[in-house]
C-alpha cells in the first residue's frame, strides 16, 4: 500500500509543483493579453506568461531532482519509483499548466469570475492536462508508469493534496482564495 501510494505520488510530482510555482511567480502580462470573447475575458488575469513559464520550469527542475534522488528513495521506500525522461517531464509539467489554463477558459465561458471555485474542476484540471500531454509526448513511458492502480490513487489523493496546499498558500497570504 505504501509502495503504491509513494509510486503514484512520485510519478505525479512534476505535475503537482507547477501550479504552486505559478502562484509564487505569477504576475505581469496575462496570456490572453486582456482580450475578451462574447463579453467575457478569454482566460483572465490569473493566467500569466510568467506564471506559466516558471511553473513549467519548476516542474522540469523537480523532475531532474527526483531523477537524482530516485535510487536512494527506491531503497528507502521499497517502491519502484519512476525516473523521468525529458519528454515525460515536459509532458507532466507543461500539461499541468495547460490543463489549468484550459479550465480557466472553460470557467470564463461559463461566466465564472477569476478566482471563483469550481469544485472538481479546480482539483483535477491539471491532472487531466498532465496525463493527456505526457501520454502524447511519451506514450510508452506513460503506459509503463501509470498503472490503473496508480491512476486510482492519483484521482483520489490529488484533490486532497490540492485542497491542503491551496489552503496553506492562502493562510500564508500567497493566494487570494483558499482553493
Ligand atoms: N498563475 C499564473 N499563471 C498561471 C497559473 C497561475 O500567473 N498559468 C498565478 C496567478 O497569479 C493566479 C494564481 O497563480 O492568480 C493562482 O492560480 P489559479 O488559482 O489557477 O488562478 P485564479 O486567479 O484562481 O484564476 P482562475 O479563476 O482563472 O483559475
Ligand atoms: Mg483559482
Amino acid at each position: 500500500m505504501l509502495a503504491l501510494v509513494a509510486g503514484a505520488l512520485w510519478a505525479m510530482l512534476p505535475a503537482y509543483v507547477p501550479n504552486n510555482v505559478a502562484v509564487l511567480a505569477g504576475g505581469g502580462r496575462p496570456i490572453d493579453g486582456g482580450r475578451h470573447f462574447a463579453g467575457r475575458r478569454l482566460l483572465g488575469d490569473g493566467k500569466t506568461w510568467r506564471g506559466t513559464a516558471f511553473g513549467t520550469l519548476g516542474g522540469l527542475a523537480l523532475a531532474s531532482l527526483l531523477n537524482l534522488l530516485q535510487p536512494a528513495a527506491t531503497g528507502l521506500l521499497g517502491a519502484d519509483l519512476p525516473t523521468f525522461p525529458p519528454l515525460a517531464a515536459l509532458g507532466l509539467a507543461l500539461g499541468a499548466m495547460l490543463g489549468d489554463i484550459g479550465a480557466s477558459l472553460l470557467k470564463r465561458r461559463l461566466g465564472r469570475q477569476r478566482g471563483a471555485a469550481v469544485p472538481g474542476l479546480d482539483q483535477l484540471d491539471f491532472v487531466i492536462g498532465a496525463l493527456a500531454l505526457v501520454a502524447l509526448l511519451a506514450p510508452a513511458w506513460t503506459l509503463a508508469t501509470f498503472s490503473l492502480e496508480r491512476l486510482v490513487v492519483i484521482v483520489v489523493a490529488t484533490p486532497l493534496l490540492h485542497v491542503a496546499t491551496n489552503a496553506g498558500a492562502y493562510l500564508l497570504g500567497l493566494k487570494s482564495e483558499p482553493w
